[in-house]
């Protein structure tokens, strides 16, 4: 286990029907917010009604900030600063998923500087603080609900570009899982896999590999995400499983399964992110088709621990075994497993690993023969 320092500074509320208690909360931070939301489905279900009459009741002005796409653009997080700076706001709110979550933070930390908020995303600048954020999350995918990431793309150079910043998260998450219940199949199907995913990286890519606490909490998420699967996916209004899924895929991404494992090197989020921004495929979709082939080549690598998941997660013997257990697992949730299925051919490839080169230098640990290597094994 590495020497580590945690803070997670996020208040969660967590709960059916909590969402009623979003007015209550943003007043405790200020009186005016920026309300940041998607493209349709809070106005669909009626959320946005019922989030802007808790507001209203609760006495704070917002300025509606809809439209974020899913990979959210550069271009509206500028607009949405430039609301906050005309209006005078004093929260950022984010009513949606991991997008409004994301586009919200950047935003809130974009409305504290005078350069352009790209710089933070290209490394050239870091937050030197934010307005509150406030969120509550529709969809159970990415955990940005309580960290500091946020993940934006520039339509203009095809780059999507992550950060951190400790001043970015949020101050108060209200969990709801009832918002999820509307959560179409194939979004849900992409929220296990994300949540996989972030348990996933640092448990085989974190530098430390003697950590059996971070391993068995590793493994007995992913042991209860697959359990949350297999009872939602078939009965997606399932309430129980819809907020054991939320609480996994919050869980995932906290920094607690994190925590002691030192770097990890993310390779499956560096070739789905430059997947995602070159084809707009959505970020779990991207996932499902680069883990497993990623996993097979670190393998050959790391065989004894793809033979511990195996067998402790899998349930049979021999790292390809357990790497094609989990393919399968994917493909019978209906998640897409091959590049085809996004619509990429092998001649696509060098232009994906090409495209990670423009923003980790060399292609990480991976380089870019590496790279094109695992997308092979993607086809
Ligand atoms: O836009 P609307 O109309 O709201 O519809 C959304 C969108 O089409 C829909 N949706 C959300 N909640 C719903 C709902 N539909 C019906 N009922 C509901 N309750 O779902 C679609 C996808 O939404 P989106 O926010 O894009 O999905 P997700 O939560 O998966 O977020 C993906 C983004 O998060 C980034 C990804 O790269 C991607 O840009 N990530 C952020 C991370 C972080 N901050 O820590 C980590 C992740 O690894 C990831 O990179
Ligand atoms: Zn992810």
């Amino acid at each position: 286990m590495q020497d580590f320092n945690y803070r997670n500074p996020t208040q969660i509320i967590f709960g059916r029907g909590k969402s009623a208690e979003t007015g209550e909360a943003v007043s405790k931070l200020g009186k005016s917010a920026l309300l940041v939301y998607g493209k349709e489905s809070i106005k669909r279900t009626g959320l946005h009604g019922r989030i802007q009459e808790s507001l209203a009741s609760a006495g704070v002005r917002t300025v509606d900030h809809g439209g974020v796409k899913p990979n959210p653009v550069i271009s509206h997080v500028r607009e949405g600063i430039a609301k906050v700076r005309a209006e005078k706001l004093e929260v950022v709110l984010a009513v949606g998923g991991g997008s409004a979550m994301d586009e919200a933070k950047a935003i809130a930390a974009g409305a504290a500087v005078d350069h352009d908020s790209w710089l933070f995303f290209t490394g050239e600048k870091r937050p030197g603080g934010a307005l509150p954020v406030v969120t509550v999350p529709t969809l159970a995918a990415t955990g940005s609900e309580m960290n500091g990431n946020f993940v934006i793309a520039d339509s203009e150079s095809g780059l999507k570009l992550g950060t951190f910043s400790p001043h970015c998260y949020p101050a108060v998450s209200i969990l709801d899982p009832e918002l999820t219940l509307t959560v179409p199949l194939e979004q849900t199907v992409n929220g296990v896999v994300d949540t996989f995913s972030h348990i996933m990286e640092p448990y085989f890519g974190g530098r430390e590999t003697d950590a059996p606490v971070q391993d068995r909490l590793a493994e007995g998420l992913m042991l209860a995400l697959f359990e949350t699967a297999n009872r939602l996916v078939p009965n997606p209004q399932d309430y129980r499983g819809r907020a054991d899924m939320f609480w996994a895929s919050t869980v995932a991404l906290c920094g607690i399964v994190q925590a002691g494992r030192g770097m990890a090197g993310w390779e499956n989020h560096m070739l789905a992110h430059s997947i995602g921004a070159l084809t707009d495929a959505a970020h779990g979709a991207c996932l499902a088709v680069v883990m497993p082939g990623w996993m097979s080549y670190a393998a050959l690598m790391k065989p004894e621990k793809f033979d511990q998941f195996a067998q402790r997660v899998m349930g049979v013997t021999g790292a390809q075994n357990g790497i094609a257990q989990l393919k399968l697992f994917f493909s019978r949730m209906g998640a897409p497993v091959t590049l085809g299925q996004l619509g990429l051919k092998e001649k696509d490839i060098p232009r994906i690993a090409d495209n990670v080169l423009r923003s980790v230098p060399g292609g990480g640990s991976l380089g870019r023969d590496g790279m094109v290597s695992v997308l092979k094994l993607c086809l």
